[in-house]
């Protein structure tokens, strides 16, 4: 199930949506058996906390390169580039290209170090160099897929509607229980079957919320920012791509998803016959002829002129 238009109408009314049971159950059940690959054990001891908790639960997490697109398989991969997430992310900075910031998995248990009672706050200190304006030009959208259940007493995010502080200069990005108990009295708990999204941005104030029982989550972070601004995103690319799952990604993607990572489009002044050499024996089995066609027609039409 996609963002409706009353999806739509929440978000723009109180910064964030829910969609439940966002993916099928074929994308859900691809998701779950890539991640069952990646971080054996979890996805059962979540579905059944009596049971024996994740080998290595209470090691610190990977690094963040780690746990960060491309992943291997291909259905993590989908997801981060899934349609109506880029649908929903256009129609938010109207239709301004984009560029997709972030893609990592989340996962965390009780008792891990991740399980604590975050300040509410917002997301913008590590996704802008400046400041989040309410401006569709700018507009970061971020996602959470949940790939468990999520009940109150799992870890569920909590979110409290911009109604609450929309016409404020959003800062500080953060507030103790004490500074604005306002924004912890009116947040909702976002409690969802395995397979649902919250949508938010950099000017929803929320927070994750601790386990008040033995189990666990995983989840995904995705974002999106229009492509041109500089100063938006949480990652380079090309750190990622010392990765075999990077060009083995690259290779397969189609020109619009390469795109959504910043890769240069067709026709792009970038191509050169020296560019074209050096990305196609970096990347054998990419098809370079979009690129060469391309880069060829606009000196075509540079020379007709
Ligand atoms: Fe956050």
């Amino acid at each position: 199930m996609g963002f409706n238009e009353s999806h739509i109408q929440h978000y723009r009314e109180h910064g964030y949506a829910v969609v439940e049971n966002f993916l099928t159950s074929e994308e859900l059940s691809r998701s779950r058996h890539e991640i069952e690959a990646f971080i054996p054990g979890w996805l059962d001891y979540a579905a059944n906390p009596t049971g024996c908790r994740p080998v290595g639960w209470d090691e610190p997490q990977r690094s963040r390169r780690g746990v960060r697109f491309p992943f291997r398989g291909e259905q993590l991969n989908a997801n981060t580039l899934h349609p109506e997430l880029r649908r929903f992310a256009s129609l938010m900075c109207d239709g301004e290209p984009l560029f997709c910031e972030q893609s990592d998995l989340t996962y965390k248990c009780s008792g891990h170090y991740g399980d604590v009672e975050q300040h509410i706050h917002l997301d913008y200190l590590n996704h802008t160099l400046a400041y989040p304006p309410d401006s569709p030009r700018y507009w970061q959208t971020a996602f959470l897929i949940y790939y468990t259940d999520v009940a109150i007493h799992q870890a569920p995010t909590a979110v409290c509607s911009w109604q609450h502080y929309r016409d404020e200069i959003l800062w500080p990005a953060v507030y103790e229980p004490s500074q604005r108990p306002e924004l912890y009295d009116n947040e909702v708990k976002v409690t969802v079957p395995a397979g649902s999204v919250l949508a938010y941005s950099m000017r929803t104030f929320h927070r994750g919320t601790a386990f008040q029982a033995e189990g666990a989550r995983v989840g995904h972070f995705i974002s999106y920012a229009p492509k041109r601004p500089k100063w938006l995103g949480i990652v380079g690319w090309p750190e990622q791509g010392v990765y075999k799952s990077f060009s083995a990604w690259m290779a397969q993607a189609t020109l619009e998803e390469r795109e959504l990572l910043g890769f240069p489009a067709p026709g792009d002044d970038y191509w050169s016959e020296e560019t074209l050499a050096g990305v196609a024996a970096r990347f054998p089995s990419m098809d370079m002829q979009p690129y060469r066609t391309k880069t060829q027609g606009i000196g075509e039409v540079d020379r007709d002129e």
